[in-house]
């Protein structure tokens, strides 16, 4: 294995205007027809503008689309080469609407404050099924699945092209840890760190996620966590809250020369499987080489089997994906074993195990309770009651 890991398709890219094309293509963009984006649509914008969701250089037009859906691959060609992705990335606008939007022209996309973002070089406006859609990324059809209701409830009309970055986002929250694929490999560089395994959360760290980043560490020369801080589902703990606990877990129990903490703007699917290899491989563009793949894995509700988020690893070619994911059992702390442990490594019975499902969880810190430690380490469990308060 060489290092750095290349890029997916194996160019960052970068769709940023600077200078004078970009003054230029500003006060365009005010004679252009508009859109409007919404914090999902930014997040994926943003993620095309940096090289995180590398080679896509846009929205996805026609082809793309139906070959993510069918074959889980772009394409084939010299820009994507046939390269494994499996979520659509897609802008879509409601069908009364789309008349406004021409094919071969430009569109100028802004944020809902009213900035030009970008500019969108429409190649293809198409329509799509979304029960299909659903159904193929998704595996469910069910609107109570909170990725599917969200292709149920946008537009009719997919529009694909490439875009021209005006503005980056402006986020205004967790500035400090807001780290481009670009910035992140330099660090990794300048660290030394030739292996460097990511960590995906939409979650608190408990112990088990400690327990399978601190193995994968072993393994390797640094840990990346990553936490997603995109549009999540109402009842997902929020990112502000997540963040605190992060902190406090890494102040006090991470090697402060072997982690990092950045976060990962893009918008939470819950796709399970096809999620899990969209995570690997835009973690491979923030410049890992490995990546941590534990139960359920995206998963939301009872729609994917607990390793079905593995086992889609086996549907890729290792060289294609070009990361190495790592996987992990269902993990639990036992008491008879007085650690960390899985069915893989553990003899003993449930009866040892410290398990608490997250409807437990939730209702022990809503009465101001702590879980257990070994569930939870107190530094979190004391933020996350305190979140509970307000
Ligand atoms: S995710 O939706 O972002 O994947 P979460 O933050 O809960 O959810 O999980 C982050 C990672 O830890 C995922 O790879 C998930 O599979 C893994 N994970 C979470 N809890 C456990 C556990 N108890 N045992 C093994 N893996 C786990």
């Amino acid at each position: 294995m060489k290092f750095p890991l290349p890029p997916h398709g194996g160019e960052l890219i970068d769709r940023v205007l600077v200078g004078r094309e970009r003054d230029e293509a500003v006060k365009r963009a005010s004679s252009l027809a508009r859109i409007t984006l919404n914090d999902r649509e930014l997040s994926d914008l943003d993620m095309i503008a940096c090289g995180a969701l590398s080679p896509l250089t846009g929205f996805m037009h026609l082809k793309d689309y139906k070959s993510v859906l069918d074959t889980m691959h772009l394409v084939s060609g010299p820009a994507t080469g046939g390269l494994p992705w499996t979520i659509p990335i897609t802008l879509a606008v409601k069908k009364e609407n789309a008349g406004k939007y021409k094919e071969g022209e430009d569109v100028a996309l802004y944020d809902p404050a009213g900035t030009p973002v970008a500019i969108l070089h429409l190649k293809e406006k198409f329509t799509y099924n979304k029960e299909e859609e659903a159904a193929k990324v998704y595996k469910t059809t069910d609107k109570a699945h909170p990725g599917v209701a969200v292709v149920y409830d946008q537009g009719d009309v997919y529009l694909g092209g490439a875009v021209s970055v005006l503005n980056r986002v402006k986020y205004t929250d967790f500035v400090e840890y807001r780290k481009d694929p670009a910035e992140l490999r330099k660090f990794f560089h300048d660290k030394g760190w030739k292996r460097v395994v990511g960590f995906q959360t939409r979650n608190p760290i408990h112990r088990a996620h400690e327990y399978l980043q601190k193995c994968a560490l072993e393994m390797v020369d640094g840990l990346l966590i990553h936490p997603l801080v995109g549009a999540t589902k109402a009842d997902d703990v929020s990112a502000e809250v997540r963040m605190k606990c992060y902190e406090v877990l890494l102040k006090n129990y991470y090697p402060a020369d072997r982690t990092c903490i950045s976060v990962f703007p893009a918008a939470m699917r819950y796709a399970g499987p096809r999620e899990a290899i969209f995570h690997a491989i835009v973690r491979k563009n923030y410049g890992c080489t490995h990546f941590i793949v534990g139960r359920d894995h995206a998963g939301v509700g009872n729609y994917y089997g607990t390793y079905d988020a593995q086992l889609i690893f086996d549907e890729f070619d290792p060289a294609e994906l070009a990361i190495q994911p790592m996987f992990f059992e269902h993990t639990v702390f036992c008491k008879k074993c007085e650690g960390m442990a899985s069915a893989k490594t553990c003899p003993h019975g449930k009866e040892e195990h410290v398990f608490l499902s997250g409807t437990k969880v939730r209702e022990l810190l809503s009465q101001g309770i702590e879980p257990p430690h070994e569930f939870s380490r107190p530094e979190v469990a004391r933020i996350l009651i305190q979140a509970m308060k307000k």
